[in-house]
Parts: structure tokens; C-alpha cells; sequence
């Protein structure tokens, strides 16, 4: 599989249940009480999932994710079903990579064997914190007993596996973070995901913000917070790859590369976005975040898509330089001429240059800088312009 071409598809799934909702999560996710009847969810998945692949015949799929939201409360038989219609639609590489994100609690542990069977091959954990006073703090229903247990479980039935930390949380200081961290590189094994906590608008956390309950960072610190994970993973040899993922060579998420990559994929499920090659055309579709609003429109339309736009050569380079940006490997300033119909601004980069925010690789990449990447949207700006 070559980087960068336009060739790629992947399928993303979007389970939208949580059994609780975590004050600093603005995913689509929902926490649902009462009696729900998952069989009929899932029929709804199957049934949207014909309407993308009318849209996509003739496509080979290398990836499929189910995101959340909390897949992990999914049955295998729900997963299985699911995966046994795309296999009905679309042709599956043998060596596609099927991940499913998990929570790591004992219940949901229970169910990683069931989900090696249904074809997954790749889990991905959100333990968030190895120590438990903040794991409570993040509304977490896991201890770090309980989410070691359910890394090691997942290690041990599933060739890949990764988990998430969220780090600069409220408090945290350099020194906590570098014992947190050098734990979690132990525990890992090829792959890990680590984001510093963001204060969403519509979260609680974002109320507690606002009324100065939370002792976040400052610009400095979040530098300094940044500059050692890098240096930590990189020592171990899971370097960034792209801002917040790390892997040893060859075991990067190639969904996520996908994305990054600017490739070709179908979103199902209640909130899920897409992009979609039609006619030469890049799409970009959106389905019903409700739930149950979703169950109806699928109902009644056969698809719960909402948004479908042609997106124009400018925005299309827009989207290429903002996930491609993102990666270690930067991007190729050929393939945004193709897409764009413009190209970047030679004067712009040889000034960003200067400041040593970008470099150009020996393959003709134009890439941030280790400098760069705390300004990087500043970068993107400036190369869109
Ligand atoms: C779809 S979410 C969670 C998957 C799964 N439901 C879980 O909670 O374990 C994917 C990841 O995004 C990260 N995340 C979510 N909200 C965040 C925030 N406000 N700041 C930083 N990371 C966040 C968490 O690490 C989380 O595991
Ligand atoms: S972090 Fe995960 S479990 Fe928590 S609300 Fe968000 S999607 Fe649900």
C-alpha cells in the first residue's frame, strides 16, 4: 500500500452508546436507559451499509474501525453481522485491519474473545490514566487494576492492540506524567495513543473550566507536557507518527492512516462521517447523530445521511494539508496540485522554512518540523493560503 494515493478505503462504524458519559468527551455518544433492541440496531447498519456500497462498487476495503461511542458494549454476534455485510458488499483484503475500541473494564474484557472470532484483529483500549485518583476525576468506571487486566487479556488474543492516556489533566505535573508514562510504555506493546486533555465546548468539563474549578496547564507547560512524550517514545522506539499516535515501525493504525492520508472511506452509524469518490467527485457525507432519529431515517430512506457535499478543488486541498500536515511523513506537494488545482506557494514555504517550522524529505515531501507542530494549525494556514 503506497502513502498518499488516492486509492485507499476503509470503512468506519460508529456504535454511539456509553453506559456513562465522561465529563470531558464531546464524541457522539449517548448514554441509553431502558429496554433496546440491538439486533434491530444492527439491522439498520446492514441496511445502510447496502446504500454506501451502491454508491462505492468495485472498491477493495483495508480497514474497517468501529468507533464510539463504546463498540465494546456491542455483542460479537452485532460485530460479526456487521462485518459479514461488508463482506457481502465490498471485496475485504485478506490482510485488512479490522480494530474495534474498547473500554477496559472486566465486563467488556469478557467479550474480546467473541470478537477475535467475528474477524476483528486489532483492539484499541481507552485506559486514559494508570492511577486511579484521576481515573475517578475523568468519570472513568475502571480502575488501573481492572484496565492493566484488560490490556494484557487484549495482548494476548489480539496480534495488535493499542490504548489511550490523556495527559496535561488538571493538576498533573511534568514530573507524575514522566512515572505515568514510562509505565504506560512498558505495558505497551506496538502501538499508543496519547492526547493532551482538550476542554470541549458542551462538556461539563468545559462548565468547570469556565468557572475556574479546573487548574489546566498554561501554553508553557503543555509544551514542556508535549516535548516529553515525545522524547519518552521516542527512546523506546515508538515514535509520533502523527501528533498523538505512536508505533514501532510498520504497526501504525492504517485507518487512521487513512484518514491522514486523505483517502476513501464510508461512515455508518448515527454521526459517522465519510468521504466518498463519485464520478471524480469528492464527497463528503454526515449521517443523523440521534440514535433513534438515525433507526428512523435508515428506516424510511434506507440511509441516515443528512449532509452529501461535493466538496470544490480548494476545500479538497484544504482537507489534504490539514490531515496530511499531521503526519511524520508530511505530505506530497504533487498530490495537492491534483487535488487542489493550485499549488503551494514556494515563497510561503521557503519562509516557513526559515522560521524551521517545515522541511522538505529526500522524497519531495514537505513535512512539520518537531518545532513546528505546537503551531501547526499557524503552519497549515499559512501553506492553504
Ligand atoms: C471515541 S473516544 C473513546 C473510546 C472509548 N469509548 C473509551 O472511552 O475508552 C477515543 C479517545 O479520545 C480521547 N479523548 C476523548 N475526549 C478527549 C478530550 N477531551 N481530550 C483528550 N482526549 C480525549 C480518549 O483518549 C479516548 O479514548
Ligand atoms: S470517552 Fe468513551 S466512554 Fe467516555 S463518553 Fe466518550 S466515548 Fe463514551
Amino acid at each position: 500500500m503506497s502513502a498518499n494515493t488516492d486509492e485507499l478505503f476503509g470503512i468506519y462504524v460508529h456504535w454511539p452508546f456509553c453506559a456513562a458519559k465522561c465529563p470531558y468527551c464531546d464524541f457522539n455518544s449517548h448514554v441509553h436507559r431502558g429496554a433496546f433492541d440491538e439486533a434491530d440496531f444492527v439491522q439498520a447498519y446492514e441496511r445502510e451499509l447496502a446504500h454506501f456500497a451502491a454508491l462505492t462498487p468495485g472498491r477493495t476495503v483495508q480497514s474497517v474501525f468501529f468507533g464510539g461511542g463504546t463498540p465494546s458494549l456491542m455483542e460479537p454476534r452485532s460485530v460479526e453481522a456487521i462485518l459479514s455485510a461488508i463482506a457481502r458488499h465490498w471485496l475485504v483484503d485478506p490482510r485488512a485491519e479490522i480494530t474495534l475500541e474498547a473500554n477496559p473494564t472486566s465486563v467488556e474484557a469478557n467479550r474480546f474473545r467473541g470478537y477475535r472470532a467475528a474477524g476483528v484483529n486489532r483492539v484499541s483500549l481507552g485506559v486514559q490514566a494508570l492511577r486511579d485518583q484521576p481515573l475517578a476525576e475523568l468519570g472513568r468506571r475502571h480502575t488501573v487494576d481492572e484496565a492493566i487486566a484488560a490490556v494484557r487479556l487484549a495482548q494476548s488474543i489480539f496480534d495488535r492492540t493499542s490504548f489511550d492516556l490523556i495527559y496535561a489533566r488538571p493538576g498533573q505535573t511534568l514530573e507524575d506524567w514522566e512515572h505515568e508514562l514510562t509505565e504506560g510504555l512498558w505495558l505497551a506493546r506496538d502501538h499508543i495513543s496519547l492526547y493532551q486533555l482538550t476542554i470541549e465546548e458542551g462538556t461539563r468539563y468545559f462548565d468547570l473550566h469556565r468557572a475556574g474549578k479546573l487548574r489546566m496547564p498554561d501554553e508553557d507547560l503543555s509544551a514542556d507536557f508535549y516535548e516529553l512524550t515525545q522524547e519518552l517514545t521516542a527512546k523506546i522506539g515508538m515514535p509520533a507518527y502523527e501528533i498523538s499516535n505512536h508505533a514501532r515501525r510498520g504497526q501504525e493504525s492504517r485507518h487512521n492512516l487513512l484518514y491522514w492520508r486523505y483517502g476513501e472511506y464510508v461512515g455508518v452509524g448515527p454521526g459517522a462521517h465519510g468521504r466518498l469518490l463519485i464520478n471524480n467527485q469528492r464527497h463528503a457525507t454526515a449521517t443523523e447523530k440521534l440514535p433513534f432519529e438515525w433507526h428512523k431515517r435508515v428506516g424510511a430512506y434506507g440511509h441516515g445521511m443528512i449532509v452529501d457535499d461535493v466538496l470544490t478543488w480548494e476545500e479538497q486541498g484544504d482537507e489534504f494539508l490539514v490531515m496530511g500536515l499531521r503526519l511524520r511523513e508530511g505530505i506530497d506537494p504533487k498530490r495537492f496540485s491534483r487535488l487542489s488545482g493550485r499549488q503551494i506557494s514556494s515563497q510561503q514555504i521557503s519562509e516557513l522554512r526559515g522560521y524551521g517550522f517545515v522541511e522538505t524529505l529526500p522524497n519531495g515531501n514537505i513535512r512539520v518540523t518537531d518545532r513546528g507542530w505546537p503551531v501547526l494549525d499557524a503552519v497549515v494556514a499559512d501553506l492553504a493560503a
